[in-house]
């Protein structure tokens, strides 16, 4: 049995997304714990409902990001998790942290990378009049992402699209293709040389 720990940071649709594909799919892992760094969260209460128990770490009550990072490392070593999961995770990690789990922590970030990395990338694929947009899962490297691309969901950009209706079509395929690639890591699918992901077999293309 694996362990598995997952960070959020809000509304917490991808962990519940994957926490029922762990209850769904009969998983050789558990979810050990939840983090979080904001106490309003509405994720914390998915976690609460699956039974997961959920340690809220709040930025405003450490002095510097060192502090605060060096903090969650420990919690989180206490689980000693075979995957780190950053669903919705919005802070950024310090390359101590990074670098300790490398190769085991994954993000999930909405848009077709390397298209649009950082914030609004939603907005940015109304504005530049993209045809196609979605969600990309990656390792996380001390690059913001940037790291190796484990898969990617498609989804189309319609002429009537609003924000609304964009960001909800790319979260919907977020909750097929970050449950699937934890799958595939945890059954030992994915193999990663020289940057470049592989998973075997083949099947990292979704389209919505
Ligand atoms: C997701 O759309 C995820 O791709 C994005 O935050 C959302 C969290 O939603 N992540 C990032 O922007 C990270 N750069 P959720 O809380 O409902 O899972």
């Amino acid at each position: 049995m694996r362990n598995i720990v997952v960070l959020i940071s809000g509304k917490g649709s991808n962990l519940k997304a994957i926490l029922e594909a762990q209850r769904d799919h009969h998983w050789d892992a558990q979810i050990t714990r939840v983090f979080c760094n904001r106490p309003n969260a509405p994720g914390i209460e998915i976690a609460e409902t699956f039974g997961v128990p959920v340690t809220v770490l709040n930025q405003q009550d450490f002095i510097n990001r060192d502090a605060y990072d060096q903090c969650l490392l420990s919690q989180i070593q206490l689980e000693q998790p075979d995957l780190v999961v950053l669903a919705g995770y919005m802070r950024i990690l310090s390359h101590e942290f990074v670098d300790y789990y490398a190769g085991k922590l994954i993000n999930i970030h909405p848009s077709l990378l390397p298209s649009f990395p950082g914030l609004n990338t939603h907005q940015t694929a109304l504005t530049t009049g993209v045809k196609w947009h979605g969600a990309t899962v990656h390792f996380v490297t001390r690059e913001l992402d940037v790291g190796p691309i484990v898969a990617q969901g498609v989804v189309p950009v319609h002429n009537y699209d609003n924000l609304d209706t964009l960001s909800d079509r790319v979260q919907a395929i977020e909750h097929i293709i970050y449950p699937k690639a934890i799958e595939w890591f945890l059954k030992d699918q994915i193999f990663l040389q020289d940057g470049i992901v592989s998973v075997i077999p083949p099947q990292s293309q979704f389209f919505s």
